[in-house]
């Protein structure tokens, strides 16, 4: 399938995880991505992996309103125009309840929230008719998840951002959807649960094991393609069922 060709992405958090896994798929369906993320040496990695010809990294923080307007003015210079736009870069720590700090809600909604906000809402200049947003949310935005409230609260908030998002852009022929992982297997989820409790969440789902990066990015290229032409405001659920059922 070439249903990316010409195209031209940016992706957040595309050096690792779930956001390479789409820079992989989008390449392969035919995009040329830009990568931005905080480590340049997986950026790098990633770049190498994908070729030059198809991908550029930029390195930097969705919480700096100057490493996000780097980022556009690259993809301006070298390719004029944006057709898809995953905000995806995000962070999680365990913190139950009572033991919640500013510090804590801040290094979450920093990321997840503010970052995501102003990564979407900075591109919108370069993006034009058949565009599309994609913002990966998480089951936990639709359930209850003992000491992840901040970060649950966070994924919570992304949702509705599509949906309020999907009206003001209304006429503009571009497109928000949100796109939710279930337990997938990547470093964030590895560092934040552990392996044993994480493999034991992906045993509990329907499916009955943990995701593959690749399962969700398989989504994100159909949310980035004219295959999901009449798709706006909505969620899409790679979740092994959990949040189904
Ligand atoms: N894995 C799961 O089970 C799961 C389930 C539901 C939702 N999700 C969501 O999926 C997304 C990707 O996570 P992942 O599981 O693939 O883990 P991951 O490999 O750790 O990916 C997170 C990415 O976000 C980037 N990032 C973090 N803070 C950033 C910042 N301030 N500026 C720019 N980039 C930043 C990281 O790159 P740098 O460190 O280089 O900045 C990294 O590439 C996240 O939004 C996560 O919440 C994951």
């Amino acid at each position: 399938m070439n249903r990316l060709d010409g195209k031209t992405a940016v992706i957040t958090g595309g050096g690792s995880g779930i956001g390479l896994a789409a820079a992989r798929r989008f390449v392969g369906e035919g995009a040329f991505v830009f990568l931005f993320g905080r480590r340049p040496e997986a950026l790098e990695a990633a770049v190498a992996e994908l070729g030059a010809e198809r991908a550029v990294a930029v390195p930097g923080s969705v919480t700096e309103a100057g490493d996000l307007d780097r980022l556009y003015a690259e993809v301006k210079a070298r390719r004029g125009t944006l057709d898809v736009v995953v905000a995806n870069a995000g962070t999680g720590e365990i913190v139950p309840l009572g033991e919640i700090t500013p510090e804590h809600y801040d290094r979450t909604f920093d990321v997840n929230v503010k970052g995501l906000i102003f990564t979407v809402q900075k591109a919108l200049p370069l993006m034009g008719e058949g565009g599309s947003i994609v913002l990966t949310g998480s089951t936990t935005g639709e359930m209850g998840t003992p000491a992840f409230s901040i970060y649950s609260a966070s994924k919570a908030a992304v949702r509705n951002l599509a949906r309020s998002w999907a009206l003001d852009l209304k006429g503009s022929g571009i497109r928000v959807n949100v796109l939710s992982p279930g337990p997938t297997l990547t470093d964030l989820a590895l560092d934040v649960v552990g392996k044993e409790a994480f493999e034991a969440l992906g045993a509990g789902t329907p499916i009955g094991r943990l995701g593959d990066p690749a399962e969700v990015a398989a989504a994100a290229a159909f949310l980035a393609s004219a295959d999901a032409s009449f798709m706006t405001g909505g969620e899409v659920f790679v979740d092994g069922g959990l949040a189904q059922v």
